[in-house]
């Protein structure tokens, strides 16, 4: 078999700044196709431009582009379809149902939240998941141009974990040898809960109150009292499942935020960026899917309850603007 010949099919979903710094990687040991939405004119014509703190500075390629999966369906069969839009539920199923081959395509989703693997299994029976943690923090301003920071981190595993492990161990093994870093474990949902623990609670507490992480410790006295609580059901609803999560790490998070306060360095979590730029946020993967979790479980999770319900609200508003 030629060198050619042997190299996998991908297509990209979601083209935004991590699907476009993992396209980069991809395309350089496999065949690479992207679906591109507000930024196809520009990408189409002018490729992407990298500028990363850990790759380096103005990469510059131009990848094969389609405006929808109806047109990415000429290309067919895909080894690989890579999902990195906003895990937000309900439509990207059926989106790229024209480009999935059963018995050849894997799903690789390469998003925040827990529980967003199941629509895919219930569209697709018998199809292949990954699921992956990612930590790379990037952005895409303006169209084409991404800036990455200093981390660039995949977790990910079969999803569920009791399904055939190749698929996962297969895409890790090209984004290592294309010199990114893929961490292959045989349950990924441990890394999906550890990462869970930021996001479901910074995530909506800073979109809510328009903030960031620390500007809420500094508001009040009893701030950090009831983000440490928020934390600890996140950690009750995890450990109900299995996946242990100590409370020393919940410290360490929480300590994380109150060490950026004397250096004015606060975050601006992903969905507070979201809710300032008017699109609509994560909250189904990141709040709703671990409250419904842990109310199976019979697990009281009152705080993170309120955060979900008022950020479902204020999604349900972006949604109608
Ligand atoms: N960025 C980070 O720093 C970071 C870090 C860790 C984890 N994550 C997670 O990684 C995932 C991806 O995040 P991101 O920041 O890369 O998101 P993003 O920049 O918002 O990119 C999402 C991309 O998906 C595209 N898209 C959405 N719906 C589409 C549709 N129906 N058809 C075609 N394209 C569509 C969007 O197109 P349009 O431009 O047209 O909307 C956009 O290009 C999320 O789960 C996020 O929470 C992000």
């Amino acid at each position: 078999m030629n060198q050619e010949a042997a190299r996998p099919k991908i297509l990209l979903f979601g083209a935004g700044s991590v699907g476009a710094v993992y396209l980069w990687l991809l395309s350089k040991v496999s065949d690479t196709t992207a679906v591109c939405r507000s930024n196809y004119e520009v990408v189409k014509q002018n490729g992407f431009s990298i500028n990363s703190s850990i790759f380096g500075q103005n990469i510059r390629f131009k990848p094969e582009v389609v405006r929808d999966c109806e047109e990415a369906a000429s290309g067919k069969p895909y080894d690989f379809i890579v999902v990195c839009s906003k895990a937000i539920p309900g439509l990207v199923p059926r989106l790229i149902a024209p480009v999935v081959t059963v018995n050849r395509t894997s799903i690789v989703l390469i998003q925040n939240g827990v529980g967003m693997e199941q629509e895919y299994i219930d569209a697709f029976p018998g199809i292949s998941v990954v699921s992956a943690v990612v930590y790379l923090p990037a952005t895409q301003r303006p169209s084409g141009v991404v800036k990455h920071g200093e981390v660039e981190l995949l977790q990910l595993g079969a999803f569920p974990s009791s399904s055939s492990p190749e698929p996962a161990k297969a895409f890790a093994e090209l984004i290592n040898s294309a010199g990114g870093t893929a961490e292959f474990y045989e349950d990924v949902q441990l890394k999906r809960w550890s990462k869970l623990l930021v996001n479901a609670s910074w995530n909506p507490m800073c979109a809510l109150t328009l903030s960031k992480d620390t500007c809420i410790l500094e508001s009040c006295d009893e701030a950090s009292d009831v983000v440490h609580a928020v934390m600890m059901e996140i950690r009750t609803i995890a450990n109900a499942y299995g996946y242990t999560i100590t409370k020393e790490q919940v410290e360490h998070q929480l300590g994380r935020a109150q060490a950026r306060i004397p250096i004015s360095a606060g975050i601006e979590p992903s969905m507070l960026q979201d809710v300032q730029s008017g699109r609509r946020i994560e909250v189904e993967a990141i709040v709703g899917n671990a409250v419904r979790m842990g109310r199976a479980k019979g697990v009281r999770c009152d705080r993170l309850e309120m955060l979900y319900i008022l950020a479902k609200t204020l999604d349900l508003h972006i949604g109608k603007a």
